[in-house]
């Protein structure tokens, strides 16, 4: 049950009417990336995996958990990998419609792009890399029930510039909505989960590009607002992280691993130790190593004299060998070795290799992407 604690509508407009459902669903998963970079140089950022499992996999889980199965996700340069993440949907008991977006013009832009498959439904547009850790399940059926033109989260935030913000009035409705304020207006972030019925389609198409270039979903609220629909507005007391940069990858990765049960399907020799609740996966190796939990390691993982710490996921097909590493997310098919001092608070991607060279001269020999970022101690 998601933690609503307030609700308040805008304004009341005569056309506002109960929805006839249900709900389509409508994921964005373009954009960028730049802050996740270079991870997201060659990767989509909403498949960087939170606990061994794609950020993108939640909204799409918390939508059907929610009943809401046709499902629209926005693509951008990155069709191929979002597309051979989720497939048709099936797995997810989702029937997903692709819907590419011609250059990443703005979250507005994106609803233009998904208006015909969207038609009259009524719709939850979730952004794919946003992370709520207890799903919108309680969010959709409020808006289902009620007659509000649009819904949106609000949630307080300590430092909103980088957000979109909602200003309230003294009765609680919203009345304003500022995407990126310069000087703090309020510390209402809107949260990337919205719902809205089909009068969204008479805002979009008059506006106008923002000074960042993008056609902004705060302005195509305000149009709601403006023209007299109802906008409720809900401030949530859940976790909820965008996922755009490496902490915020990391505190996803906590709050996920602090909710998961021990499962030791892997082999565990004699000499190692497993600590709490820890997920060994299928064809993962312990030798002479520990895992203390909450942590994850991948399918087919090998850890040789290995110390694995509390909040750390391990990427399936790693070969972790005499090193020690905690609070830190690596990808697949990444090797950490021989390393002499411990790891902690980091982002490895995939396919990646740190270890220590006996070749001299002894020095650092590092080959970085654009935009990374090492800390040495
Ligand atoms: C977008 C929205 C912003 C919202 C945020 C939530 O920002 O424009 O209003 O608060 O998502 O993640 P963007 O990710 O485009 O910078």
């Amino acid at each position: 049950m998601t933690d609503v604690i307030t609700t308040t509508a805008s304004t009341a407009h005569p056309n506002g009417a109960a929805k006839t459902g249900p709900l389509k669903g409508l994921v964005l998963s373009g954009g960028q990336g730049s802050r996740l970079r270079p991870l997201t140089a060659t990767g989509a950022k909403q498949l960087v995996p939170v606990a061994n499992k794609p950020v993108l996999y939640y909204a799409l889980e918390q939508l059907v958990a929610a009943g809401i199965e046709d499902i629209g996700i926005i693509t951008g340069d990155t069709h191929p990998q979002i597309e051979a993440a989720v497939g048709d949907g099936s797995a997810f008991g989702a029937h997903i419609t692709y819907l590419r977006q011609s250059a990443p013009l703005g979250l507005a832009h994106a609803v233009i792009t998904a208006q015909e498959f969207l038609g009259d439904s009524p719709f939850c547009m979730f952004l794919g890399d946003n992370f709520l850790k207890q799903g919108i399940a309680g969010h959709a059926r409020q808006f289902l029930q009620s007659k509000a033109d649009a819904q949106i989260l609000l949630k307080r935030v300590p430092d909103v510039s980088a957000l979109g913000v909602a200003v309230l009035g003294d009765d609680g409705r919203v009345m304003k909505l500022v995407e990126k304020p310069k000087t703090p207006v309020s510390d209402l972030a809107v949260v990337g989960v919205y719902f809205f019925g089909p009068e969204i389609h008479e805002i979009t198409p008059t506006l106008k590009p923002s000074p960042r270039g993008e056609l902004e979903i705060t302005d195509a609220i305000q149009g709601l607002i403006d023209a007299g629909y109802v906008v409720e507005s809900s401030l949530i007391d859940d976790v909820w992280i965008d996922t755009g940069k490496k902490d915020d990858m990391l505190e996803a990765n906590r709050v996920v691993l602090s909710t998961i049960e021990r499962r030791v399907d892997g082999d565990v020799d004699s000499a190692s130790q497993v600590v709490g609740d820890v997920v060994i996966e299928p064809g993962a190796k312990l030798i002479d190593s520990t895992v203390r939990g909450p942590a994850i390691i991948g399918a087919g993982a090998t850890l040789r004299s290995a110390y694995v710490g509390p909040f750390t996921a391990i990427g399936e097909r790693c070969e972790l060998d005499n090193c020690e590493i905690e609070h830190s997310i690596v990808l697949c098919d990444s090797t950490i070795r021989e390393i002499g001092v411990r790891i902690a608070d980091s982002l490895i991607g995939k396919q990646v290799v740190v270890e220590r060279s006996a070749q001299r001269p002894r020095s650092l020999k590092l080959l970085l992407g654009d935009h990374s970022s090492v800390g040495l101690v």
